[in-house]
């Protein structure tokens, strides 16, 4: 079973959807640390952002591994913490925005999709790289709510610079940003996480009665395949 959770920043994904994972004893997939990783690795290696090409060739030749633990690595360096980074936040749009990467991003995405029962959260999950899922969600929040969140994950950054990186960030997402005809929106600006995760868990159990349980511990991707979880 195949359950995505699409929304824009700060709608709460990560959180929600790890939780929800590990509820169920599926695999958490976060799409968007791939493309973060693939971000830091472009900067470290000066590479020009605007140029398709030579990022989607980067992204093809340097997998993004996501360890059970949600650790992320890409070229053989740990960068968990460092795509966390606010020069990350602002420069992964223009990264993510290439058809060249995104290409090679959603066909890894499959793939791990593929392996089956995985929580996989993004952007256009539902929509692109996993029409079919057996459930589809859509988390929205107010983008005052969605600031303070961010806010609490960035407290080195001041509240303004941290509005307008947001606001360009959902302006550059917009497009892919579009709820599935078929998922569940929700609004989580008044919802805390347990509330979330035991909506999205009673919903998944409403569909599919006899699915996951609480007591598989493993959820990592086999290494023969690569990877999985973070953010
Ligand atoms: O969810 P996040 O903030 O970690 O995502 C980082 C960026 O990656 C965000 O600007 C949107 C982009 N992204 C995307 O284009 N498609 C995805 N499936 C996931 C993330």
């Amino acid at each position: 079973m195949i359950v995505t959770i699409d929304g824009p920043a700060g709608a709460g994904k990560s959180t929600v959807a790890s939780r929800l994972a590990e509820r169920l004893g599926f695999r958490y997939l976060d799409t968007g640390a791939m493309y973060r990783a693939l971000t830091w690795l472009a900067m470290q290696e000066a590479l020009p952002l605007g140029d398709g090409d030579k990022l989607g060739a980067l992204a093809r030749v340097n997998q993004v591994e996501l360890d059970e633990s949600g650790r992320v690595s890409i070229a053989g360096t740990d960068v968990t913490a460092a795509i966390r980074q606010s020069r990350i936040d602002r420069m992964v749009p223009v990264v993510a925005r290439h058809p060249e990467v995104r290409e090679v991003m959603r066909e890894r995405q499959r793939e791990l999709a593929e392996l089956g029962d995985a929580v996989i959260e993004g952007r256009d999950i539902g929509t692109v790289v996993c029409p079919d899922a057996d459930v589809k969600v859509y988390l929205v929040a107010d983008r005052t709510v969605r600031e303070h969140r961010r806010q609490a994950e960035r407290p080195d950054i001041g509240a303004d610079a941290l509005a307008t990186d947001l606001r360009a960030r959902d302006d550059s997402d917009r497009a892919r940003m579009q709820p599935a005809e078929d998922a569940e929106v929700i609004d989580t600006s008044d919802l805390d996480v347990v509330n979330v995760v035991d909506r999205l868990e009673a919903l998944v159990r409403s569909r599919f009665p006899r699915s996951g349980t609480r007591t598989r511990v493993d959820r990592s991707v086999p290494t023969d395949a690569g990877q999985s979880p973070s953010s």
